[in-house]
């Protein structure tokens, strides 16, 4: 018998994922038109600037049943007007499959809605721990002057429903009110 090396690899420090299996994708302003509330500050600003990368780990096919997906999303600091920087969002095509996200670095914040839009928010930073049940849609928000680092683990039969969430967006927004991060109903 013969010991494999290990060829996939996770930084413990910096969620950095690599290997064969690795793959990173990058979203940009201009990708995310419709997202953010200020409309003319979203003009306003440079359409190449990054908002945020995801590297993913997917050893088997994206819906494959059983499996599992293993990732790292990193959202930069910014905003548009007086809103965070932060992902679009989305239910799971399978809505009952959930999720693990943890924080690894950075401050912000995890919101979650239900099919009934209603939201509850989460402090993310180094070390929380969130699960995400099933029927929730999930979206990251960097309330910090850093990156927000933060690892993810789902489903690789879960899917990704971004559609209901760019028609109706969630029901509530974080946005910076006197250097302070609030959570503000929206509809
Ligand atoms: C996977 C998952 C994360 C997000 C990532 C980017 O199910 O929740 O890996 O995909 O944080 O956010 P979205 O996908 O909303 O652009
Ligand atoms: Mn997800």
């Amino acid at each position: 018998m013969t010991m494999k090396k290990a060829t996939e690899r996770y930084d413990l420090q910096t969620g950095e994922l690599s290997g064969e299996y690795a793959s990173h994708s990058r979203k940009k302003l201009s990708q995310l038109k419709g997202v953010f509330a200020d409309g003319t500050a979203f003009a306003a600003m440079d359409g190449e600037q990054l908002v945020y990368e995801v590297s993913a780990h997917m050893a088997v096919k994206e819906g494959t049943p059983g499996g599992l997906f293993f990732g790292t999303s990193t959202i930069h600091p910014g905003r548009v007007g007086n809103e965070y920087f932060m992902t679009k969002g989305h239910f799971h095509n399978k809505r009952e499959c959930a999720e693990y996200y943890w924080g690894i670095s950075g401050e912000g914040v995890l919101l979650l809605m239900d099919e009934n839009r209603r939201c509850t928010a989460e402090q993310v930073q180094p070390g929380s721990l969130h699960y995400i049940g099933g029927y929730l849609a999930h979206r990251l928000i960097n309330t910090g002057e850093s990156d927000l680092v933060v690892g993810a683990c789902w489903g690789s039969d879960a899917g990704h429903d971004y559609g209901s969430i760019e028609t109706a967006g969630f029901s509530a927004r974080v946005l910076c009110e006197n250097g302070k991060a609030v959570l503000k109903e929206s509809h």
